[in-house]
């Protein structure tokens, strides 16, 4: 069977071990397709307003509805989990199309002066690759991969995170975020064989676990480090609500990236950081199961919850108790996703009185400048239906996995 005659029905199949989650990846494939539809080749804003998506603004450099930003990927990421939902062509056709712009943006040069290239482009060309065998995507995302080394530090040991890097105020600072950007070049020394990928990799997940995740197993947002000794500096905040609170998405963050990272290359320390990272969430829940934006923040506070936390810590929980080698934790990672997975499901989806063209309603992108508070978001949208993937299509494979772990290159080109 190829990719394009894969399976036609809308809904994972009876042999789907949670069948009672069907209506919710029904409801969820049938807004990504409407937003398809309803978009065209114009990419959304990050974030909803009043529930609904705005086309990304236009600025002095980029048209609007411009494939520019950190989110776009999650966005197509939508489109390929469609696709791997339903075997449809149309959603196949609705991902390549999308895909295929970000190969463009990267030959161009457009708005690469990130660390955010390891979300843009695992999701997007890696994906591709992996599902269709597409080479061009291959290259593109290589060269993804090759930009992303260039904001590699010495001495420092770190990927910076944001700015050109001759920028002073983002000179030498990482950011928990940044292991989410690791499988990127994890993928690309299994493709390339070189090791100054994972070499590059293992010395930046290093230097995040021992700078970033605290004594008490929450994390700083953001670190600084001397960029020409290659001395750490100090942590502090960029979107928590202060340098020493602990920013409920960051260590969503943490739980999934040091997880994968653990899978990709057995580290021990990584299994230990993101077991860490999980038992400061889970004992920071709220009684709906659903955190708060920081977590700082418990149950009696006005403060907005962030559901984009709570969707990406399923997914990481997941991938934790899939890796757990203590059978008491697995069962307690295992259970802790599934519930809050149902939590999101149950409460924060849209329905008849509160619709939306968000999958997932009440997220918080940057609190402290007041934007994207109480709204929808694409990662949000698209680690909800990762999580609702994992939970109900049996044998999926995850696009955060480099290809040595068992799952080879342009594998899906037979699906
Ligand atoms: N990676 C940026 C954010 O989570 O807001």
């Amino acid at each position: 069977m190829t990719s394009t005659e894969a399976r036609t029905e809308t809904v994972p199949d009876a042999a789907s071990p949670r069948e009672d989650l069907a209506p919710a990846v029904a409801a969820a494939l049938a807004t990504v397709r409407r937003n398809a539809v309803a978009f065209g080749d114009v990419f959304p804003d990050d974030t909803t307003r009043d529930n609904a998506y705005p086309p990304r603004p236009a600025t002095e450099d980029f048209a609007e509805g411009a494939n520019r930003g950190w989110t776009t990927c999650f966005w197509t990421g939508l489109h390929w989990l469609a696709h791997e939902l339903t075997g449809d062509p149309a959603d196949r056709e609705v991902a390549v199309r999308q895909t295929a712009d970000f190969a463009r943006r990267v030959h161009a040069g457009e708005d690469l002066d990130t660390h955010d290239l390891g979300f843009l482009y695992t999701l997007t060309c890696v994906t591709a690759w992996r599902l269709t065998g597409d080479e061009a995507a291959r290259d593109a995302a290589l060269a993804a991969a090759d930009h992303l080394m260039t904001r590699f530090l010495e001495p420092a040991g770190i990927v910076q995170a944001w700015g050109d890097l001759s920028d002073p105020t983002q000179r030498g600072r990482t950011i928990v975020d940044s292991l989410m950007n690791m499988p990127l070049l994890t993928w690309a020394g299994e493709v390339t064989g070189e090791p100054r990928y994972a070499e590059a990799v293992r010395r930046h997940v290093e230097q995040v676990r021992t700078h970033l995740l605290r004594p008490d197993d929450s994390t700083f947002h953001t670190f600084y480090w001397d960029a020409t000794t290659g001395e750490p500096l100090r942590g502090a905040t960029e979107q928590g609500a202060g340098d020493d609170s602990c920013w409920a998405r960051g260590q969503a963050w943490g739980i999934y990236g040091f997880a994968l990272h653990h899978r990709t290359t057995g580290d021990r320390e990584a299994l230990v950081a993101s077991r860490r990272c999980a038992d400061y969430f889970l004992a920071h829940l709220p009684a709906d199961g659903v955190v708060f934006w920081d977590l700082v923040y418990g149950d009696g506070s006005d403060a907005p919850r962030d559901s984009s936390s709570a969707a990406i810590a399923a997914c990481g929980l997941a991938e934790l108790a899939s890796v757990e080698t203590d059978g008491e934790r697995r069962d307690r990672y295992t259970d802790a996703a599934d519930e809050m997975l149902r939590a999101l499901v149950a409460g924060y989806t849209p329905t008849a009185d509160e619709p939306s063209d968000a999958l997932l309603l009440h997220a918080v992108y940057d609190a402290p400048k007041n934007k994207g508070v109480d709204e929808g978001c694409l990662w949000g949208d698209y680690f909800y239906l990762e999580a609702l993937t994992r939970a109900t299509l049996p044998g999926w494979r995850s696009p955060w996995w480099a290809p040595g772990d068992g799952s080879s290159v342009g594998e899906g080109r037979d699906r």
